[in-house]
């Protein structure tokens, strides 16, 4: 008989206690290869780097049940959607490729349809997958992905769908197996969940509450990178800066980074920061540092104080623009990149202006913007929005037209320069050209007389675009 279907609870997943997170270490030494002998797993990962890191536990779980990865979905006898709850166009998406496997399915009755990841954490999308996508087969949280290689044996006797999302506050599980993306760099995860609730946003309903992983396993998991001759690692969390402080530190996150530069990796990146909790100190360890690389993600999402109010943000624009305006002066080099918001439901034209001005006086290196989009559940959701989505998609195309021309002028300043970029291979358009990332953070393609994939080189500036600059290896 079929178990029963746990399903999520969003109004749960909302709630907060006080109580520290439990920690818990799980041992995957017993999962029997014969599960996947000759069989091939697909995943597809959206989102943000937590998910992407979290498709690399994933992974690594397959792997060890024996799995072989393979790169084409209708070749795959498990199918992973490893989703992203963020905005309705990206839910669109995911549902639009599950809808195009009905076929596949019905041709594959052995086949397993999986989907993961943020979505699944979502009252209102699991129901629709229930009634609307006969052909998927198990749905799993972001709670309990340790529980993967049980539920898969489960969906693979097809007695029935197998759906467990879990809708606590969430725990902190270490010593899960990693196969990893990237052999130049690595996520770590410094710690999960969120509990600024930006009223637009799902994230905190999806990831559970604010909870930091013990300091040691954090500089475990960056030496055993290091081990493996990684050259980068990227520090993850959804707002980095309270590091932390569910462990009773004031000032974790300082104290964090100071101890992962002492470990001696070439090069150390962290997101998210916000601008809401950055610290002096922080700015104190970025410049002591050699290896802290000075290129920020500060997302401001908006320059109008009303509409940062009616955000739950938590700062004003005037707080931003002083605290970029000190990381410069302390920082002379440092490079910056945000995210915005256009079109919350309260936005104004004035307030849109106040957004183009921010972004006048900041600069940035790099943006990524975004129509606001509604999240059941969340506050917004429920506020009176005044602008149809016609003038929401004009002031989209008018503030990615002022962030390219910002983009491309700071851009241009490198021409000539000698940067170091970390290779990441050949480029998928020209063997002969690699690309990479210089400590700034910009992107470099470049052409090299060998394979210096893996490596750090100094590539010298000869062309620079809004987004990307090409080069040559010395
Ligand atoms: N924790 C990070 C952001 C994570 S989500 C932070 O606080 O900065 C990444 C970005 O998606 C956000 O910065 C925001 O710009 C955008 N975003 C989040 N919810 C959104 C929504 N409902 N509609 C449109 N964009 C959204
Ligand atoms: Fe979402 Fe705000 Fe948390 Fe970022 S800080 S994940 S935008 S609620
Ligand atoms: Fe998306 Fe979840 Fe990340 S909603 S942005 S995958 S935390």
């Amino acid at each position: 008989m079929a178990k029963e279907y746990i399903l999520p609870d969003q109004r749960q997943a909302g709630k907060r206690s006080r109580n520290a997170a439990e920690n818990i270490s799980v041992s995957f030494s017993a999962l029997s290869q014969e599960i996947g002998f000759d069989k091939k797993y697909f995943i597809r990962t959206y989102g943000c780097q937590a998910n992407v890191r979290d498709g690399e536990t994933i992974s690594g779980m397959m792997e060890l049940m024996g799995f072989e990865r393979c790169e084409d979905a209708r070749s795959a006898d498990v199918l992973i959607f490893n989703t992203c709850a963020i905005r309705r166009a990206a839910e669109e998406h995911v549902l639009g490729e599950i809808g195009s496997l009905k076929r596949f399915r019905q041709q594959h009755p052995e086949s397993v349809i999986c989907i993961c990841g943020c979505m699944a954490q979502e009252e209102a999308v699991v129901k629709e997958v229930l009634t609307r996508y006969p052909q998927v087969d198990m749905i799993f949280g972001t709670h309990n992905i340790e529980r993967l290689p049980e539920l898969l044996q489960q969906a693979m006797k097809h007695e029935g769908k197998v759906v467990e999302v879990l809708s606590h506050e969430g725990r902190i599980v270490e010593d899960m197996p990693v196969k990893r993306s990237s052999s130049c760099k690595g996520f770590v995860n410094i710690m999960f969940g969120c509990n600024k609730f930006c009223t637009y946003c799902i994230v905190p309903y999806t990831r559970g509450k604010e909870r930091s992983r013990q300091k040691e396993a954090i500089l475990r998991e960056i030496r055993s990178l290091q081990a493996s001759g990684r050259k980068e690692v990227i520090l993850l969390g959804q707002n980095v800066n309270a590091y932390g402080r569910d462990l009773g530190m004031d000032n974790g996150f300082a104290e964090l980074l100071q101890d992962c530069a002492e470990t001696g990796i070439e090069r150390i990146r962290f997101y998210t920061s916000h601008p809401r909790d950055y610290t002096s100190e922080t700015i104190d360890v970025m410049k002591k540092y050699p290896n802290i690389m000075n290129s920020l993600h500060l997302p401001v999402q908006s320059g109008s104080d009303a509409v940062l109010k009616k955000m739950n943000r938590g700062y004003t624009a005037e707080h931003f623009l002083s605290l970029v305006s000190d990381m410069r002066s302390r920082i002379p080099d440092i490079t910056f990149t945000t995210d915005l918001i256009v079109g919350f439901p309260t936005e104004t034209d004035a307030d849109f202006q106040k957004t183009l001005d921010l972004v006048d006086q900041c600069r940035f290196d790099l943006a990524y913007s975004f129509v606001f989009s509604p999240r059941s559940g969340t506050p917004a959701a429920r506020m009176e929005d005044i602008a149809p989505l016609s003038v929401k998609k004009e002031r989209l195309q008018i503030l990615n037209e002022r962030l390219s021309m910002h983009a491309s002028e700071n851009n241009k300043a490198y021409k000539g320069e000698v940067l170091k970029v970390l290779c990441e291979g050949p480029s998928k358009k020209n063997p002969d050209v690699f690309s990479g990332y210089s400590e700034e953070n910009k992107l470099v393609n470049f052409t090299c007389g060998h394979d210096c994939t893996d490596t750090i080189l100094d590539v010298e500036i000869t062309e620079t675009h809004s987004f990307s600059l090409d080069g040559k290896a010395l």
